[in-house]
């Protein structure tokens, strides 16, 4: 069957979607509920097209193509619904891309990734994320303002982290930095789309207070899953920078559940698009309906669930925790 996607005539072959023939032929189209040879359901319409012949924008992962279609994946109406899907997903997103520190330390010190070590009793790494950035670890701080402390998450609940302190301590340390660790040059790019967490409710900030009790006190409020999430490629790439709307999501924010092995989940990163449930036998599930809906594991079924299926979901919301 031939099919003409973007003005140029293409074989389409059995069984193949129109975003499966768009993407062997060449075509860039971004999608998020789709895995490939994976079971799915469209529903983040990311992957949306317009099919010229009847002016109908659908979404391209589970349309299967119609002998001599005329598709169009690349206007500026494709782009705009692509968008606009995006920043609906993003509106339910309670979750921060990178922590609120890091983000405003002129030095460019990952100061969550530090805190990180610190916390698990890891002193030669940390030491190595605070040599990376600073000539000398052991004058860091010692002329800045600390920015990092004004605006730490851990601030709204009770005490903000004393980070400088912390940062002398490890520096006074003065941990040989093997070749691997440290200069290796860290660098937030700015131009990323930046998820926001927003206020914390009451309850949020009594059960953070209750139950996050690290040696720091840090929340550790940088997104663990960030690496492999596509949902923030896809809306740095469509050029948007905060979620246009204010976050009104019911879920709850920084809650982090332990699976299985090194296996983690975020429900407040998750956009339900399904493919861990779909994918999953006896292991995730959906509770509720429509805009309540909610993806949870039940406690018995922690252990059906394997660490390969955080490469599966197109977010952060599940996550491999190496150290
Ligand atoms: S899941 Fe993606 S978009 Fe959400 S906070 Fe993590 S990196 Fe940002
Ligand atoms: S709680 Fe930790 S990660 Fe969050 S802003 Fe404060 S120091 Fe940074
Ligand atoms: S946790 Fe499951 S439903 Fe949620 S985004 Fe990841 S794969 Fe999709
Ligand atoms: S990737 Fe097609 S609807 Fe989500």
């Amino acid at each position: 069957m031939v099919i003409t996607i973007d003005h140029v005539s293409v074989e389409a072959f059995k069984d193949e979607t129109i975003l499966e023939v768009a993407r062997r032929t060449g075509h860039s189209i971004p999608s998020l509920c789709y895995a490939k040879e994976s079971a799915h359901k469209s529903s983040c319409m990311v992957c949306a097209v317009k099919n010229c012949d009847n002016g109908q924008i659908i979404p391209s992962c589970t349309t299967l193509p119609v002998e001599g279609m005329h598709i169009e994946t690349d206007s500026d109406e494709v782009r705009l619904v692509r968008t606009i899907s995006l920043e609906l997903l993003l509106s339910d997103h309670r979750a921060d891309c990178d922590a609120p520190c890091i983000m405003v330390c002129p030095q460019g010190l990952n100061i969550e990734r530090m805190l990180h070590f610190y916390d698990g009793g890891h002193f030669e790494e940390a030491y190595a994320v605070l040599d990376a950035a600073f000539l000398l670890p052991q004058i860091a701080c010692d002329t800045c303002k600390a920015p990092c402390e004004k605006v730490c998450r851990r601030g709204t609940i009770d005490q903000p982290v004393s980070i400088r302190t912390i940062i002398r301590e490890i520096a006074a340390k003065a941990y040989p930095v093997s070749p691997e660790g440290g200069k290796k040059g860290w660098k937030l790019d700015k131009n990323r789309f930046q998820s926001r967490i927003g206020r914390f409710t009451e309850k949020e900030s009594l059960s953070l207070k209750a139950n996050i009790n690290t040696s720091s006190n840090c929340l550790h409020c940088t997104c663990a899953g960030q690496t492999g999430c596509r949902l923030r490629l896809f809306a740095t790439e469509a050029g948007i920078k905060r979620s246009r709307y204010e976050s009104y999501s019911a879920l709850p924010a920084m809650q982090k559940i332990h699976v299985s092995g090194k296996l983690w989940f975020e429900q407040a990163k998750c956009i339900r698009c399904g493919l861990c449930v779909y994918n999953s036998e006896d292991g995730f599930t959906f509770k509720g309906r429509g805009f309540g809906m909610q993806v949870v594991i039940p406690e018995e079924s922690k252990s059906n669930i394997e660490e390969e299926m955080a490469g599966l979901c197109p977010t952060g919301a599940l996550y491999v925790l190496e150290k």
